[in-house]
């Protein structure tokens, strides 16, 4: 049985004072209940002290993106070694505003996902189809090549130590969510596109929804049978919105 991850992307927000109290609410409420993980993925700056923070808890630290590179001349970057040396343990490679904002490539995610495994901590690797590409049908194809880039790059066997997330950018802070049916088809595409290089690492890997999830429509997307978690956006910024997914995914 595969565990469900609940991923908080905070994307640039939050300070100091908001975190404080964003971290210590979800602290204290934390679900009972089993079968899921809780994540954070905070900015840059503020990476050390919400690890510091959730020390203790079951809240694991994530960043939102990350260096290719081991270290050198590279003004601004952070490097992998950087980012486990204060504490976190997930990566987010590939988000589609990396892609889309910063002209990240699939063959640069591919060196962002060998470069966060190689300094051990999880890549979770971000794939997923503009409205455009969906309307053209083309939804299956973009998320082969994005996954196809990673997997030539890294080999099917370092999906024993990552995590997938599907975002739809139709769906990123749209509110308009994919409904349980499409996220699931892409889910089990994905799923069975790794399944055809290794059948094993296939069933174990988990797979992440990401587009406008919250507490209303978390049990529905979870409920799928490839469905393994949520990366969230906006509703990771408010403790009770968080806690809502959370508790979607608790089970007795
Ligand atoms: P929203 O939940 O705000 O749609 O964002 C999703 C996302 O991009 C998470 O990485």
């Amino acid at each position: 049985m595969r565990e469900i991850l609940v991923a908080g992307n905070w994307k640039m927000n939050g300070s100091s004072a908001a975190n404080l109290e964003l971290v210590a609410g979800i602290v204290a409420g934390i679900p009972k209940g089993r079968g899921f993980g809780l994540l954070v993925c905070p900015p840059y700056p503020y990476l050390s002290a919400v690890s510091e923070q959730v020390k203790g808890s079951a809240v694991k630290v994530g960043a939102q993106t990350v260096s290719e590179h081991e270290s050198g001349a590279y003004t601004g970057e952070v490097a992998p070694g950087m980012l486990k040396d204060i504490g976190c343990e997930y990566v987010i490679v590939g988000h589609s505003e990396r892609r889309a904002l910063y002209g990240e490539t699939s063959g640069q995610v591919a060196a962002k996902f060998v470069a966060t495994q190689a300094a051990g901590m999880t890549p979770i690797l971000c794939v997923g189809e503009t409205l455009d590409e969906r309307e053209a049908g083309t939804t299956e194809n973009v998320v082969d090549e994005q996954l196809a880039a990673v997997i030539d790059a890294a080999g099917i066997k370092a999906f024993e130590n990552a995590v997938v997330a599907y975002e739809p950018v139709w769906a990123i802070g749209t509110g308009v969510t994919a409904t349980p049916e499409q996220a699931q088809d892409v889910h089990k595409h994905i799923r069975a596109q790794l399944g055809a290089r290794d059948r094993g690492i296939a069933d174990q890997v988990q797979i992440l929804y990401g587009g406008s999830m919250k507490g209303e429509n978390a049990a529905g997307l979870l409920a799928m049978p490839d469905i393994d978690g949520g990366l969230i956006g906006g509703a990771s910024l408010k403790a009770n919105d968080f806690l809502a997914i959370a508790a979607a995914a608790a089970r007795d």
